[in-house]
């Protein structure tokens, strides 16, 4: 038989229970999982007794020390990724972290580099790369079918979606709002599709024009009196092959869709949008637009556990890795002092917050 990847969860929450351990045990033999840490003992226990995975801890450093562990999963708020998977990379596991890969630049730096130097593979939770719409663009983009990319429009917005739980809308915990919540997920798809261009310069704006007042929540109703995060942002990325992306996102604002998940291409032989797919191009003196007739169905999720797992059995490379996460950090931080100072700036190789 071959060898089973004995796995472990940090952070017991939403994100683990809906997306990571169904997904692991959809492996069936290639993996066994082994434990779940969270602070709260009671979140771990219950998350642990549902699965049937035999360990708890309430400290992942004390779950490194004494359980066996091939891999992890990072699923805590997102100024827990940084050191919880440094502490497992350092421990020799292999780390699928949830986005945003962390709160600052420097931190995704050194986490890129302790993959490196521990050869163990970092990679991080944007599902959307696993869409049956993105892997289909991706074959047309790899056969040329746009050209050269050189702009993009980056979307993510919601009418009335600031989520009702976890803590989404606290700034010391998450390190921001839409942005690096749901606009990065967009944004990742957007640079993989591009090739992961090298970013050059930011220019961003952030509001928080209706996260902190009492309003309709179509995710819940949220904790409006310590909303700490921005509840729009906007920005625009300029990258050092000449390519531009311009970006919307938002927990909430007035607008006619209750929620947008979109990237629009533009290259010199054709543009796209992600979703729903659709080619634009120019062939035989006519102006055409291509759809599938059939996108196959898997869960995004799915396709991500399975790849990662199969990824670590193999040693294979993971879909987003160390560097990506780098340069995506440096954007989404850009992005936020750019907005804060209220001018554009370099992140061009230089660290910003
Ligand atoms: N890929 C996606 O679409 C997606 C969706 C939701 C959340 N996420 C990401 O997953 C992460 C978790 O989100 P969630 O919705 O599951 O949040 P959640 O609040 O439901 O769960 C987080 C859990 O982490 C625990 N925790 C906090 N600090 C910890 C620490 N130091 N060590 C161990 N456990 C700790 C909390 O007690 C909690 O149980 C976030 O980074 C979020 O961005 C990704």
């Amino acid at each position: 038989m071959t060898k089973r990847l004995r796995v472990a969860i940090v952070g017991a929450g939403g994100i683990a229970k809906a997306a990571h351990i169904p997904n692991y045990l959809k492996c069936g033999d290639k993996v066994e999982m082994v434990a779940v840490s969270d602070v709260v003992k009671e979140k771990a226990e219950e998350l642990a007794a549902e699965f049937n995975i035999p360990h708890t801890f309430t400290s992942y450093e004390d779950m490194f020390e004494k359980v066996q562990i091939d891999a992890v999963s990072i699923c805590t708020p997102n100024k827990f990724h940084y050191p919880a998977t440094m502490a497992a990379l350092q421990a020799g596991c292999h780390v699928l972290c949830e986005k945003p890969p962390a709160m600052t630049v420097q931190e995704a730096e050194k986490m890129a580099d302790a993959a490196n130097e521990t050869g163990k593979i970092l990679t991080y939770g944007f599902h959307f790369r696993h869409a049956p719409e993105v892997e289909a663009l991706k074959r047309f983009i790899d056969n040329n079918e746009l050209g050269d990319i050189y702009a993009a429009r980056v979307t993510a917005m919601r009418r009335r979606g600031i989520p009702g739980w976890g803590v989404f809308t606290n700034k010391e915990l998450q390190g921001g709002g839409p942005l690096i919540d749901i606009g990065v997920h967009m944004l990742d798809t957007a640079l993989y599709l591009m090739g992961y261009p090298e970013p050059d310069t930011v220019f961003g704006a952030t509001y928080q024009e209706l996260g902190k007042r009492k309003g309709v929540g179509l995710m819940g109703s949220w904790d409006w009196e310590n909303f700490s995060i921005e509840d729009m942002a906007r920005g625009m990325i300029t990258f050092k092959n000449g390519a531009s992306i311009l970006l919307d996102t938002a927990f909430a604002a007035n607008v006619e869709k209750h929620d947008e998940m979109n990237v629009s291409l533009i290259g010199n032989q054709g543009g796209a949008d992600v979703f729903p797919f659709k080619i634009y191009q120019e062939k035989h003196d006519t102006l055409i637009d291509i759809t599938p007739s059939y996108l196959p169905k898997k869960g995004y999720h799915e396709l991500e556990l399975e790849r990662f797992v199969d990824a670590c059995l193999e040693g294979t490379a993971p879909i987003s890795n160390g560097k990506e996460g780098v340069y995506l950090q440096r954007i989404i931080n850009g992005l936020y002092e750019s907005a804060e100072k209220g001018q554009a700036i370099k992140i061009d190789g230089r660290v910003t917050v």
